[in-house]
């Protein structure tokens, strides 16, 4: 298949580019395929040009040979049926994908998709999937097979009861996870109807891929962090100790591991209130700001009373 690839890619970016502008969902997507929509166009130039990319912004070395990855990730994928996947068909590419994330770096998040990748602030904070190298590389993409040439579909994928890809590489990322370890939650998190749903959900990633796959030997304190958005007042149902986070607690420490919770640290309300600087919650910064101009304008005060005094 190797001498073909080109050609056939060659082919089909036509195909894809020339058959449907698809809009490309702006934020991150963990999900793979959906619905009527079809393969991402420019997949293999996207895939190429940020694996490179990545490289050479973080001065990964040794270098990993981004062509090879594509055909290990290509060939996981093209020229089957769209939901004919396995896990396993991605190992290759994850393989030579995954690389080291640094001790004590480890991010994972659900349910805060943004204020999570505001915060890791692409790897130099800390680092989630997507600030790896193979989340990076696929993050809000779409992709599915096809048994016919040129081998993927461009213009419908269908939704799959088994898609495989994010759960895979969310088990190759915590494997890797090395020292304390941090997970950002949403306190106040709602389902597409509106109704409330649990901070730590039993369906996650973190919960099914992630948190089973952490290295007992690697891995000892599991930072908690529960956010709760602004507009919505305590008291908080899931909070720590409240509601599913008692039961994260509880699974946690059966599998050795200590749980240090925290409800709406500082840190992360400072990087929520950016963007509501007027929320009743994030006032204290106008606060702080007033009050060294009191103390200039009760300095000039005194100062005047003082030469008025001396000079009578
Ligand atoms: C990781 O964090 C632990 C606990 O705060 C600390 O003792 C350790 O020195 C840190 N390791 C590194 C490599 O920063
Ligand atoms: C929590 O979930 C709600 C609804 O699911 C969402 O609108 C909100 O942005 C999330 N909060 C954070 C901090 O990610
Ligand atoms: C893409 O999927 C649609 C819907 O299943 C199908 O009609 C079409 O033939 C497929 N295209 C290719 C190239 O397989």
């Amino acid at each position: 298949m190797g001498n073909r690839l080109p050609l056939l890619l060659f082919v089909l970016s036509i195909f894809c580019v020339t058959g449907k502008a698809n809009s490309l969902p702006r934020a991150s997507v963990r999900s793979g395929p959906t619905e009527n929509t079809g393969t991402t166009p420019h997949l293999q130039e996207i895939f190429l040009g940020r694996c490179w990319g990545f490289q050479q912004l973080w001065e990964v070395s040794p270098e990993v040979d981004c062509t090879d990855l594509w055909e290990k990730f290509f060939g996981a994928f093209s020229y089957r049926e769209p939901c004919d996947q396995t896990a396993s068909s991605y190992d290759p590419f994850f393989q030579a994908a995954t690389l080291e994330t640094p001790v004590n770096r480890t991010l994972f998040w659900s349910g805060t998709n943004a204020l999570a990748h505001l915060y890791s602030d692409e790897g130099r904070r800390y680092s989630t999937l997507e600030d790896t190298l193979p989340g990076h590389v696929l993050n809000g993409l779409r992709w599915c097979g096809s048994a016919r040439a040129p081998g993927y579909n461009c213009t419908v994928c269908p939704q799959c009861q088994n898609r495989p890809f994010w759960p895979e590489a969310s088990k190759f990322f915590a494997q890797r996870a090395r020292g304390d370890v941090f997970l950002v939650l949403n306190g106040t998190r709602r389902d597409a109807s509106g109704n409330p749903e649990d901070a730590f959900k039993a369906t996650s990633i973190f919960a099914r891929s992630e948190l089973p796959s952490l290295n007992k030997a690697a891995v000892s304190t599991i930072h908690v962090w529960v956010l709760h958005d602004l507009g919505v007042d305590p008291p908080y149902s899931e909070s720590c100790g409240k509601g599913s986070l008692r039961r994260l607690d509880q699974i946690l420490s059966h599998d050795g591991f200590r749980m240090i919770c925290q409800d709406d640290p500082s840190f992360l309300r400072h990087q929520q209130c950016v963007d509501a600087p007027n929320s009743p919650v994030c006032v204290w910064s106008s606060a702080t700001s007033k009050a060294p101009k009191q103390t200039i304008y009760n300095n000039v005060l005194f100062l005047i009373l003082l030469s008025i005094v001396l000079y009578l």
